[in-house]
């Protein structure tokens, strides 16, 4: 069952000290309500920012420094806590602590675990922006990626010492997203390629002015991010959205249906499964103004030409050159909802439709949540009860695990 990768997993977090060491509690909190058992070290210097008590009230789990390296409970704590992790993060990862992890040096339980650990380490800088583009910590960033450590960050932005520059530590939810798309990459869909459309496209009337549709792009970045949980490469085609695109994902911008369709036949050669989750516009402005439209022109009548049905060519494609192509539509109706996706399914020549009944307040367009039925070629129909769309999205991603083991 597809489910977010974090879950049940030891994250092993080393908070060095840098003032974005708060920033790493919220990292902590996270990662724990996902479902992952966090062990947290903090150096000393990250101690007198914040506390080990901090780290044990929002991770439910004992938060080690260094007195526990000559500690009384276990003497090889750093072993314990090197084996058991499946990833370890220094985040944030100051100039001092980098240099050591670079150069082998091991003077504290931060610098002896990360020797002792054989995980992947994920290195999320923080520091000012002179020290960050100090020579000596270019080098020894490049040491560690040389040596296979995924460094993440830092961004451009407002730093403590009030100036601006590169160094600001990610945000706790970029990391997250980060160590999600990292510990997901062996899983069962690994190897495939998913090309995944969302959001609704925009057809352009004049330069302030198009035709849109009411949908928030929502399910087709759900299903983007369970489709990467599940291992796969996800290219993800998405009309105009205020979303964040999850962290993996290949994001191609478009705004019309024309855009889209260009950008999906550039892609769908390398496509192992195809998920057309947008609202495509079906018509559009047959001319577009290259000025703004005044109020005086007194415009009665939109001229409108249909725009290509790009599943519909795709189920063409999938006929003639690529019979192997998984093909996913979605069916967007206010009534008659499983005849209308039925005949959809047949006439797109689809594998799999996901008939969503948008008349519903709390289903489809714009809405956090969606009751739909999956109809499959052979006649069968599952319903997929009202949910929220992540685990929609993980359904209908098992259902398309499923079709390709078939
Ligand atoms: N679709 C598409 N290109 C279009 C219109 C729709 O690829 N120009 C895709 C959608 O992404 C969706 C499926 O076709 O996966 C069905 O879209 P929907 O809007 O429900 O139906 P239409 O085929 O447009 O038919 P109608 O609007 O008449 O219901």
């Amino acid at each position: 069952m597809t489910e977010n990768p974090l879950k049940n997993k030891h994250i092993l977090l080393a908070v060095s000290g840098s003032i974005a060491a708060y920033k790493a509690v919220e990292l902590a909190s996270q990662l724990t309500k996902a479902g992952a058992l966090v062990d947290v070290i903090l150096t000393q210097a990250a101690e007198k920012l914040v506390s080990a008590l901090t780290f044990r009230s929002v991770t439910g789990r004992k938060a080690f420094t260094d007195s526990d390296l000559w500690g009384n409970e276990e003497h090889v704590v750093h072993i314990t806590l090197a084996r058991r992790a499946d990833i370890m993060m220094v985040a944030p990862a100051s100039a001092n602590s980098m240099a050591k992890l670079a150069h082998g040096i091991g003077d504290n339980l931060l610098s002896v675990t990360a020797l002792a650990a054989t995980c992947p380490l994920v290195v999320a800088p923080a520091m000012d922006a002179g020290m960050f583009n100090h020579p000596a910590t270019q080098a020894n960033l490049k040491i560690l990626q040389e040596r296979g450590a995924t460094i993440v960050g830092p961004a451009e932005g407002h730093l403590a010492s009030g100036l601006k520059g590169k160094g600001r530590m990610l945000e706790a939810a970029e990391l997250y997203a980060h160590l999600r798309y990292i510990l997901s990459r062996s899983n069962e869909l690994a190897g495939k390629k998913f090309l995944i459309s969302a959001g609704g496209t925009q057809e352009a009337l004049d330069p302030v002015r198009f035709l849109g549709n009411h949908s928030s792009g929502k399910q087709g970045f759900a299903l983007a991010q369970a489709a990467l949980d599940a291992g796969a490469e996800v290219t993800l085609i998405s009309a105009p959205t205020s979303l964040t695109p999850p962290v993996g994902a290949n994001l191609i911008p478009v705004v019309s249906a024309e855009d889209m369709l260009m950008q999906v036949t550039n892609h769908v050669d390398q496509a192992d499964v195809v998920i057309m989750a947008a609202a495509v516009a079906d018509f559009r402005p047959a001319t577009s103004s290259a000025q703004k439209i005044k109020k005086e022109s007194k415009l009665k009548e939109l001229d409108l030409e249909p725009t290509t049905d790009i599943l519909k060519a795709l189920g063409e494609y999938k006929k003639s050159k690529k019979p192997s192509l998984l093909l996913v539509g979605f069916a967007a109706e206010s009534e008659h909802l499983l005849e209308n996706a039925s005949k959809k399914l047949e006439g797109k020549n689809l594998n799999l439709i996901i008939a969503n009944d948008i008349s519903r307040s709390d289903a489809g367009f714009a809405v956090d949540t969606n009751e739909v039925t999956m109809l499959f070629r052979d006649g069968k129909q599952l319903k997929i009860p009202k949910q929220n769309k992540e685990v929609i999205s993980q359904k209908i991603i098992d259902t398309i695990i499923n079709l390709l083991r078939d």
